[in-house]
């Protein structure tokens, strides 16, 4: 299994419960995954979310989908145990399930039977080849019509507006949680997990997905460095 600092319990805890409900624009993602996917699919019945976290993603979907039922995937072991409390409401229609989407995740269902799966925050971990890989493993998941949405940290064009996308996400966790701003900034700058991520451009991103067939790929939209993209089979 892949080894990244979400595996530790403090980066889990810091996580879900400084920057999580910090996140610029978070409500407005989730939003908009639930638009895309409610346009393209009007009712999933059988939903997938890679790098779940504590389910947050998922649980939107399963309280707006009441006949879906939801796989939930994750690597992290701290992860998964906030999962189960998270979801606890939803546990007869989840399955919270212990693995790496960096290695094949067709094990985990039948070609052409999920009607939706999204992602939060998580796919930008894995190496460009990867990224492809999975993408296409997400394509060939995907019923005829189903969705896919990542909603993703993206490389900024330039370091310039990299280092704007930074201090203004610096601004938005302080204010959240109402810290004193070098400290928030401090630890942004510091963050362990900060390691493990290898961001690409949506753009190139998108076309990644067009080439591999999935119609209407497109992102959906975009704030900085976070990106709401995906396409539909
Ligand atoms: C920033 S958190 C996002 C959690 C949640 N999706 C959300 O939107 O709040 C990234 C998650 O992806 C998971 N993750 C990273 N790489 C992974 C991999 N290769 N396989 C499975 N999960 C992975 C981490 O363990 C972590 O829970």
């Amino acid at each position: 299994m892949a080894t990244t600092n979400w595996q530790r319990q403090d980066v889990t805890q810091h996580y879900l419960e400084q920057v999580r409900g910090g996140i610029p624009f978070g409500a407005e993602q989730a939003k908009v995954m639930l638009q895309v996917v409610n346009h393209f699919t009007t009712n999933p019945k059988r939903i997938m979310d890679l790098g779940c976290g504590n389910g947050f993603l998922a649980e939107l979907l399963l309280k707006t989908y009441p006949d879906a039922s939801a796989l939930l995937l994750d690597h992290s072991e701290p992860m998964i145990q906030e999962a189960h409390k998270h979801m606890s409401e939803y546990s007869d229609r989840c399955e919270i399930i212990h693995g790496d989407f960096s290695q094949s995740i067709k094990k985990y269902a039948e070609q052409n039977s999920v009607d939706c799966i999204v992602s939060g925050f998580a796919i930008h971990h894995l190496t460009h080849e990867k990224k492809k890989e999975l993408y296409l493993d997400i394509y060939n998941l995907l019923s005829e019509g189903g969705v896919f949405v990542n909603i993703e940290h993206v490389a900024s064009a330039t370091s310039e507006i990299e280092r704007l996308h930074d201090e203004l996400f610096i601004d938005y966790l302080a204010s959240h949680n109402d810290k004193n701003r070098d400290e928030v900034a401090k630890e942004h700058y510091n963050r362990p997990d900060k390691e493990d991520n290898i961001l690409e451009r949506v753009d190139i991103q998108v076309e990644w997905l067009r080439h591999i067939g999935f119609k209407h790929a497109d992102c959906y939209f975009k704030w900085m460095e976070l990106a709401v993209f995906g396409g539909v089979k």
